[in-house]
């Protein structure tokens, strides 16, 4: 067997910022405002240019930043939110916290994102049943890509219903041009350091439109903290950025467009070594990725990621149990029809290297690996 090449090459991406990392930690250490310095500021700032957003505020992860929106809305009990079950836990996680039920809805077979045409059958079914009261949307940016939001945003206007794109992955990506918020009432986003724009621990932040909605979810944040210090206002947590974490976001949002420049041309290069064995990766028309994955389908994905394995190439697979045949998750309603084109997926992705740094040898591996497999 080969040696294993990387999943994601974090490795390469610290050498080309390190002399950059190495002075910015050792300011916030020497400097001692290891909560909610300085730098946490910048951040924000930063996030709102490089997003196009009018306001952001950062936390502890890419979870609390989904539920903070919902807190500050007033989502709760007999609220129904509708989510893909093609995703991480944590967007549909958050709902229950808030009291809220969420309410599946299937996927576009070649995205992966949410089909509007099936929210839009959900949200009328769920308004027509009458026991829970549509409120909101969480569209997710699966593998980096961006969903479909003038369609989406199109059935929210038409209901009344909020907005959220669950950027956990895809923060930079855009459609004809614009980033999720233009169409979302707030973006969330994952620092996680295996994500597109990572940190080196746990780290997220909320884009939104409107600065009441973050003045709302900043109290949330910090403990539901009300005009004086130590006065609270409602019942919050504790979801701050370190700013440590904040620090190493600010080097690494220097090099990101040219990293998610780099993403792209290897999606291109791996469309062009395997995309007449395999169905590459479709993304959205008008729509730019910034490749958290690079996902493909197959038959027998165990004796693919075998084959792939004894070349010395990892892969993964998101997601192999849609959210709604989980346990804690089997109870919430779907929409009409069921889930088939999620459950199909389920059982045929698979996920290759991807970062953005890769080509040359390492990505000749994996293509030379997959036209293996496949042949
Ligand atoms: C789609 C999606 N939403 C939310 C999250 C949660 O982010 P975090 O791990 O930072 O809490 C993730 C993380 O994997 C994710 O992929």
């Amino acid at each position: 067997m080969s040696s294993m090449i990387p999943f994601i090459d974090l490795d390469t991406q610290r050498q080309h910022l390190q002399p950059g990392l190495d002075q910015a930690i050792a300011k916030v250490i020497a400097e001692g405002r290891y909560i909610l310095g300085p730098e946490v500021q910048e951040l924000e700032k930063q996030l709102c240019s490089f997003g196009e957003a009018p306001q952001a505020l950062a936390c502890a992860n890419g979870t609390d930043a989904l539920v903070l929106p919902l807190e500050a809305w007033g989502i709760k009990a007999g609220d129904a939110v509708f989510v893909p079950s093609f995703t991480f836990a944590s967007t549909a996680e958050v709902l229950p916290w808030v009291g809220a039920s969420a309410v599946f809805v299937d996927i576009d077979p070649e995205t992966y994102c949410m089909d509007p045409q099936k929210l839009a059958e959900a949200v009328k079914a769920i308004k027509d049943q009458g026991e829970l009261t549509p409120k909101c949307v969480i569209a997710v940016d699966l593998f980096g890509q961006p969903a479909d939001y003038p369609a989406i945003k199109a059935i929210c206007d038409e209901y009344g219903l909020k907005l959220i794109s669950d950027s956990a992955q895809g923060f930079g990506c855009t459609l004809n041009g614009h980033h999720p918020i233009h169409w979302a009432d707030a973006t969330t986003i994952s620092f996680y350091p295996a994500k597109p724009l990572g940190c080196y621990g746990d780290g997220g932040a909320v884009l939104c439109r409107d600065a009441e909605t973050r003045a709302l979810m900043r109290s949330y944040a910090i403990h539901g903290e009300g005009t004086e210090r130590y006065e609270y206002a409602r019942i919050g947590r504790n979801s701050r950025l370190d700013t440590i974490q904040a620090a190493v976001l600010l080097e690494k949002l220097k090099i990101f467009a040219k990293e998610i420049d780099g993403r792209n041309q290897a999606a291109q290069r791996y469309a062009e070594g395997f995309g007449d064995l395999v169905r590459p990766h479709k993304v959205i028309e008008g729509g730019v990725s910034v490749w958290a994955q690079y996902t493909i389908e197959v038959d027998d994905r165990d004796g693919f990621r075998a084959k792939l394995a004894e070349a010395g190439v990892p892969s993964a697979v998101y997601y192999p149990i849609p959210l709604h045949k989980q346990a804690p998750y089997a109870v919430y309603p779907q929409g009409a029809g069921g889930l088939p084109v999620t459950e199909a997926a389920a059982e045929r992705v698979v996920s290759l290297p991807m970062d953005g740094y890769l080509g040359g040898e390492r990505q000749a591996r994996v293509i030379d690996a997959v036209r293996a497999a496949l042949s």
